[in-house]
């Protein structure tokens, strides 16, 4: 007697269990499992007994035709590794419109008048709708191949037909469904069997596709994590609903960098790309007021200026509260408590408020001296130079440690015209004798805060100062030594 192939399988993560839970022992979510044919192997497959003989090929076996295609956005090929990798799969993730379908539009249209054949599936919208944005964008006349589809089967007979594809971009997977198994559109067998025969398409072709997928409220790609495993290439796509600025990430690349972000403004003619990211997160920067410091971070291989805004205000709560947008909770929480050790800093009656400004993540260790100096600056009430960059990482003993690629740090903030940067006292002499601006190189902690704190107190005192009065560098100094 055949099987029963039935179980539960949470939506979520793809876990599989025999009876209904309440809860995914595997994920944590709950009320995610649903009812679903496990046996997601087509019939086809099931039914054959034996199988076919293939040819076993060498490594230095020769691939037709360039293995990239650039999309001739420069941004979106910093991402991915300088192009669309042929034969290849990725999966484009993000918040419902921030652009993602915009983006698209924009590569599949660069690559159709360039002369590639791309094709462009929407399983939301209808063609109206896709001819709709595509005139606001001005590429109309663009010859990419549309279609408003669902079937992967009606999908992959189509495109098997003439001229293999370049770049073919499916919107959503989560609204494709196959044949080959029996759930309904959007549960996780179906996706991960839909995703399977596109993927399957693509090694066999040649063909580059772009997986759009949505994402749920934490930010995950919604249903199965099971298909970022599945494909070569994980992006997200991420800003501030508020703000204009989008950062493309790598999430995961096997043939690229996963650290590199591209970074966009949502315009009323689409996506402009941004060259110089650090002009642009600079551009509203409010000048001297407290509580500011501009880090030099690095984004991939590319420095990135950034300004970490703090908020130190006295609070009548038992816990005072933390709050950090942009940045590492637990760094913000490490930084606090070394302020707190180590540099006479009194923090546990005030509330900590962190902003990277620009709707930017920070990943970097490199950002805790900046992070420290904005929010001794708040503290204090005393705004920190307005020409100055920080940048280096706090050690839990209050030191502050070099961090990588301090002459491209100095570089970029000598072209945007810095005069001075505060960094690792290490650091100076990989930074070369010619900086371009003046380096002052902090030790400790310590010696920082009470530079700041020396700012301070050279203006009118708010009464909730409070880093200790015998804060002085001298003593300090003896205590790092
Ligand atoms: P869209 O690409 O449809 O987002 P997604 O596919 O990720 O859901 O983008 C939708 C948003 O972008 C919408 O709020 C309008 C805005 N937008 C512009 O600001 N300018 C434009 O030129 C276009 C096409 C969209
Ligand atoms: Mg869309």
């Amino acid at each position: 007697m055949a099987k029963s192939t039935l179980s539960f399988v949470c939506q979520n993560c793809g876990a599989a269990y025999n009876r209904w839970q309440g809860k995914c022992d595997a994920c944590g979510e709950w009320n995610t499992l649903a009812e679903e044919d496990s046996a997601a192997v087509p019939v086809s497959i099931r039914s054959r007994r034996k199988g076919r003989t293939f040819q076993l090929e060498s490594l230095s076996g020769k691939s037709q035709d360039a293995p990239r295609l650039a999309s001739g956005m420069a941004e979106l090929d910093r991402v991915t590794g300088g192009g669309f990798v042929r034969g290849s799969v990725l999966l484009l993730g993000g918040d419902p419109g921030i652009g993602k379908s915009t983006l698209l539009t924009q590569a599949t249209s660069l690559l159709a008048r360039a002369g590639h054949r791309a094709v462009y599936i929407s399983g939301e919208e209808a063609i109206a709708q896709v001819r709709l944005r595509a005139e606001r964008l001005g590429l109309s006349d663009a010859p990419v191949q549309l279609a408003s589809e669902t079937s992967v089967e009606d999908i992959i007979s189509t495109l098997s037909e003439g001229a293999v594809p370049r770049l073919i971009v499916i919107d959503s997977i989560q609204t494709m469904w196959t044949d080959t198994v029996e759930s309904a559109p959007g549960t996780v067998t179906q996706v991960r069997a839909s995703a399977q025969a596109l993927i399957r398409f693509a090694k066999k072709t040649g063909a580059a596709i772009i997986l759009v997928g949505h994402v749920t409220k934490d930010g995950q790609i919604a249903g199965p994590r099971v298909v970022e495993h599945m494909v070569d290439a994980v992006m997200s796509f991420e800003g501030e609903g508020s703000q204009q600025f989008r950062i493309l990430r790598s999430v995961k690349n096997r043939f690229g960098p996963t650290d590199e972000i591209g970074v966009f403004e949502m315009t009323g003619l689409g996506l402009r790309e941004v060259s110089n990211p650090s002009e642009l997160f600079l551009s509203e920067r409010d000048l001297g007021s407290p509580g500011t410091a501009v880090f030099a971070g690095i984004e991939g291989t590319r420095p990135v200026l950034v300004e970490l805004q703090a908020l130190v205000a006295p609070t009548s709560l038992g816990t005072p509260r933390r709050a950090v947008v942009g940045w590492d909770p637990s760094r913000l929480s490490m930084v606090l408590a070394v302020l707190e050790a180590h540099c006479g800093v009194k923090l546990s009656g005030h509330d900590v408020y962190l902003n990277v400004a620009g709707g930017l993540r920070i990943q970097e260790p490199a950002a805790d001296l900046a992070a420290a100096a904005a929010l001794v600056s708040s503290l204090v009430n005393a705004p920190l130079p307005t020409d100055a960059v920080y940048f280096g990482e706090v050690s839990l003993s209050g030191a502050v440690r070099p961090v990588a690629q301090t002459a491209a740090r100095l570089k970029e903030a000598a072209k945007l015209g810095f005069g001075r940067a505060i960094l690792p006292e290490s650091a100076r002499g990989e930074a070369g004798g010619d900086a371009g601006l003046a380096l002052n190189s902090v030790g400790g902690l310590s010696t920082l805060v009470a530079e700041i704190a020396a700012r301070g107190s050279r203006r009118p005192q708010r009464e909730t100062a409070t880093v200790e009065k015998n804060a002085t560098p001298a003593r300090f100094r003896r205590q790092d030594g």
